[in-house]
């Protein structure tokens, strides 16, 4: 019997979606306000779900406590009021859109989650807007 287990979590960060290699036009027209020279905002929601069978000692899939823990030092300590583009090592050649986010943290996160586990991701950056990633 498998139950998805999630955890919700929270980041704000700073972002600029632009490509060095096209002019200040071409940034614009593709990424628009996110390609602001001067960086801007959001604030990142972010659900963990770890989908797997129930362990019949504990009656958990995973321990939350454990998922919060590994959220807060994988990501909210790596990500939060951080420049993506400047301060994260991952998006200093990756545009820091919600997509490539969403994959990153979900590559930061997989080797600590047992492998009979599903992980999947859920970035939301606005509340409008957000994508998934499951591997
Ligand atoms: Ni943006």
């Amino acid at each position: 019997m498998k139950v998805k287990v999630s955890r919700k979590a929270h980041f704000n960060a700073a972002h600029r979606l632009y490509r060095k290699d096209w002019d200040d036009k071409r940034n614009n027209q593709i990424f628009g306000k996110c390609s602001n020279p001067n960086f801007h905002g959001h604030n990142y929601e972010l659900i963990v779900s770890v989908n797997g069978e129930i362990d019949e000692e504990t009656g958990f899939v995973i321990d939350v406590k454990v998922l919060k823990d590994l959220i807060k030092s994988e990501i909210e300590d790596a990500f939060d009021h951080k420049n993506l583009n400047l301060e994260v090592p991952e998006f200093m050649e990756l545009n820091p859109t919600a997509e490539n986010i969403a994959v990153v943290t979900w590559k930061k996160l997989r080797p600590h989650i047992d492998l009979k586990h599903e992980l999947e991701v859920v970035l939301y950056e606005t509340p409008r807007n957000f994508v998934t990633f499951s591997g």
